[in-house]
């Protein structure tokens, strides 16, 4: 087993709460599709799994007695590859201890209590208050990055950014969202990448106001935005980037509304470190964007009420961002022990933390004009005053614009790793 391993799960038993407990961390099992056929979606083992065994191995499971001490007390127990497996598939043995072992192992051990995390375990009957307590303190203990997972963000950073660089060359009128997420995902594999990480975002003209819009055949048209959020993964670790283009010559609406997130975005940059909450910095962020709109005569009144009256809303949906590496969505989440917040405009925000050094977050912040918010009568009467209507009327179909980068807390300067994807319009 490589050293980052053993480092990795050795600083992982000192930071669970097991005491007496025994942990066991499934893969899962693949998922067979529904119209009987052989085949099943496609497997990636339980990140908590994967985090931990440093491979994909279908059925298998970490086992861990803190009897038998941080760095011994762990085994891998893994599957036997079956004949049919290496037939159709071309699996190979994955390393570890056979599974048919791991009956005997928590026989030794009965009655013990047991906490399972990661995929399903059918076969164990589990120490619920133990697997609650346990499975939180695994997420928290993992948000720091560590150096093996740093290096494989880079690389993912690495192939997104060259996915960019050759998209940023193709971006005009006439070019459709499905032939952007080919070229772009193409050179993510040519990069490296094993795969996209999440599903490639692309959206033409209104489509960029669908948060997760999924390509299609439209073709962008003269002076549309064209709104791209995708990233490479490589070895199960990815990076998730937006970036906002327009096809042809941008309107001087579209260059402010541009400016005015790319200024929020830069801003909240500088504000991740070490200590920051991040529901203070998603606010903040909403209270300039608000100011930027009523700069643009979309919005009025005074920014920081209007936040607070929650019609930032309207325009910036979604929370500032949440963490990034194994998944696109990491070890966001609540910090341990934390409440949820009861205000309803946070109740989108992915995470409730303090950052701290070695976290990887992404910075996204972003306006549209979504006509499922601008065009519900409750919302248009609730915030009738703080909206310049007529004006949000005319640009309906206008789509949105969404920055976003990955950025790494440190105890000096936030790292930006996805600093080589040029953001401007
Ligand atoms: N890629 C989806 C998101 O930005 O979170
Ligand atoms: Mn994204
Ligand atoms: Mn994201």
């Amino acid at each position: 087993m490589s050293d980052h391993l053993s480092t990795r799960r050795a600083r992982i038993a000192e930071a669970l709460p097991l005491e007496d407990a025994l942990l066991l961390v499934g893969a899962g099992e693949p998922v067979p599709l529904p119209e009987n056929s052989d085949q099943t979606y496609p497997f990636r083992s339980h990140a908590e799994y994967y985090y931990l065994a440093g491979q994909e191995c279908a059925g298998g499971v970490m086992a861990y007695d803190p009897r038998d001490g941080a760095a011994e007390g762990w085994v891998s127990f893994v599957p036997a590859v079956t004949e049919g497996e290496r037939v159709w598939e071309g699996r190979e043995q994955v390393p570890g201890t056979p599974i048919a072992l791991l009956d005997g192992w928590l026989a030794a051990r009965r009655g013990r209590p047991v906490a399972a995390l990661g995929g399903k375990l059918p076969v164990v009957s589990l120490y619920a208050p133990a697997t609650e307590r346990v499975r939180e303190s695994l997420r928290h203990a993992r948000r720091p990055k560590d150096d093996h997972e740093l290096a494989l963000i880079r690389r993912a950073a690495a192939a997104t950014a060259a996915g960019y660089a050759k998209l940023r060359e193709l971006v005009r009128p006439g070019l459709t969202e499905r032939a952007l997420q080919i070229e772009l995902e193409a050179e993510f594999f040519r990069h490296g990448a094993s795969r996209p990480g999440y599903g490639t975002i692309v959206g033409t003209g209104p489509n960029s106001a669908v948060l997760h819009f999924e390509p299609s055949a439209r073709a962008a048209r003269d002076g549309e935005f064209v709104l791209v959020d995708a990233g490479a993964e490589i070895d199960r670790y990815m990076a998730d980037v937006t970036r906002t283009y327009v096809a042809g010559e941008p309107s001087a609406f579209q260059r402010d509304l541009h400016q005015v997130v790319l200024a929020a975005e830069e801003r909240a940059i500088t504000r991740c470190v070490p200590g920051a909450e991040w529901k203070n910095l998603h606010l903040a962020a909403a209270v300039e964007m608000v100011a930027g709109l009523v700069a643009m005569g979309v919005m009025q009144g005074v920014p920081e009420t209007l936040v607070e009256r929650e019609a930032h809303t309207l325009f910036f949906p979604h929370g500032l961002g949440h963490m990034v590496g194994l998944g696109v969505r990491d070890g966001s989440g609540m910090y341990p022990g934390r409440p949820k917040d009861p205000r309803a405009s946070l109740k989108t925000l992915r995470m409730d933390l303090p950052l701290a050094d070695g976290y990887v977050v992404t910075v996204e912040p972003g306006l549209y004009f979504i006509p499922a918010l601008l065009n519900d009568p409750a919302r248009r009467t609730r915030f009738r005053d703080c909206v310049n209507w007529p004006l949000v009327e005319q640009h309906l179909s206008l789509g949105g614009v969404r920055i976003e980068d990955n950025v790494l807390v440190t105890s000096g300067a936030p790292e930006v790793l996805t600093a080589a994807i040029p953001k401007h319009l």
